[in-house]
């Protein structure tokens, strides 16, 4: 076997899991699992109707590069949604992909040259824990770069010395940041364009929470964006992540893209011939229709607007806590050890959370998890009320 298997870490919900396991709840109220970042908004009907009404298409063999109709879908959303110019072709800059988590994975598998010195994949900490083990079992080292609150949990790019971006072969940004809600400005993605050019690496922006903001004036930029306004028309260099599961509340469809640099995205598919990894037909039809609206993503971001004013109201008070600038998450500060706040919250309250150190690792001496958990806001309004009211009793409580 891959002997880089050994270096995996376990899953962030397993270690979750041990950390509960033998402690039982005392509260008699219903468990409320505000833990995993699974939408749980209903599906618009029309996605699931074009997905039943294709099913026929069960008897075709999809190719990898999909259907012309889903490709187009979805260069005219990214034109639209990043204001490119037009400067996105659909015949060779996207594939469509089974959701971006197997697609952030395979991407470092196709992209890491193994024969060159000790390759790096940078990377952020706090982050989505795909990105460490794509680096690990595609030969490179992770490399981390702390997001805390005295950075407004943007990595601090600046300080990153020479041999590191020599070394670097690609780096992945989360954009807007799970778990922080933070989100990369149009000068820090475009200064990060430049070291790109300089020092040959690849970004790869994973963009899936890019539909869930609370500024409807000021939508998150994308990468291709700054790369465009910045005269980057080649857009080399540079790949976004897209999904349905976040924007269209479909996260069972596995239904996402990857777009952009002409030559790597043609070179990943190559790669992608071989994994065997093509999209159902009729999945890739109702993608494609999910792609064209936007009516159910404004209605979605409303929901989520609802719920983080509501919550917010009744945990402010209590706890350290700040409205994210995009994605379902509260990246909140915890008066314990978020370990401890976890255990004994579901043992209180019967509330589940993700504390805070599972999704990050000790760098430089610190865990910018430390102290801190997430609550993922993906419950049902009602819930996410009762959760909130249920965490601000726990909190009281530990004061008294
Ligand atoms: C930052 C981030 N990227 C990617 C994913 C994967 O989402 P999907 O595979 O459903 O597109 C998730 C899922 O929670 C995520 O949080």
């Amino acid at each position: 076997m891959n002997p880089n298997l050994v270096d995996l870490h376990p899953y962030p919900f397993k270690k979750l899991a041990k950390l509960k396991q033998g402690c039982a709840t005392i509260s008699e109220k219903e468990h409320i699992s505000l833990s995993i970042g699974e939408p749980r908004h209903p599906t618009p009907n029309f996605i699931t109707k074009e997905l039943i009404k294709n099913l026929h298409e069960l008897s075709t063999y999809p190719t990898t590069v999909g259907s012309h109709k889903l490709r187009k879908s979805i260069a005219e959303w990214l034109d639209q949604r990043f204001k490119l110019n037009g400067n996105i072709d659909a015949s060779n800059q996207i594939i469509p992909v089974n959701s971006t988590r197997e697609a952030l994975f395979a991407f470092a598998q196709a992209a890491i040259d193994r024969n060159q010195q000790a390759p790096l994949v940078l990377m952020p900490n706090p982050f989505y824990q795909i990105y460490e083990g794509a680096a690990i079992l595609a030969g490179a080292e992770p490399y981390f770069l702390n997001c805390e609150a005295k950075n407004n949990f943007i990595p601090e790019f600046g300080s990153i010395t020479k041999e590191v971006w020599d070394r670097c072969q690609l780096i992945y940004l989360c954009n807007p940041s799970n778990p922080t809600g933070a989100i990369i400005n149009k000068t820090t993605l475009t200064n990060l364009i430049k070291l790109a050019h300089q020092h040959n690496f690849i970004i790869a922006s994973d963009e899936c929470y890019s539909e869930i903001y609370f500024n409807d004036e000021c939508p998150p930029i994308g990468l291709l964006q700054a790369a465009v306004e910045a005269g980057y028309e080649n857009l080399g260099h540079c790949v976004v992540f897209h999904s349905l599961s976040k924007r269209s509340n479909a996260p069972g469809l596995r239904s996402g893209f990857v777009a952009r640099d002409a030559k790597i995205i043609q070179k990943f598919l190559h790669y992608r011939t071989y994994h065997g990894c093509s999209m159902a037909p009729a999945t890739q039809s109702a993608s494609a229709i999910a792609w064209q609206d936007e009516i159910h993503v404004a209605t979605n971001r409303m929901l989520y607007q609802k719920k983080f004013a509501a919550v917010l109201e009744i945990l402010s008070p209590v706890m350290r806590v700040e409205w994210p600038h995009a994605g379902f998450y509260l990246w909140a500060k915890t008066p314990i050890a978020d370990t401890e706040f976890t255990k004994r919250l579901f043992a209180e309250q019967n509330v589940t959370v993700l504390p805070g150190i599972y999704l990050a690792r000790c760098t430089n001496n610190v865990n910018p998890g430390k102290n801190r958990v997430r609550i993922a806001l993906v419950a049902s309004f009602d819930e996410c009320i009762d959760a909130a009211q249920r965490i601000g009793t726990f909190i009281k409580d530990l004061e008294n």
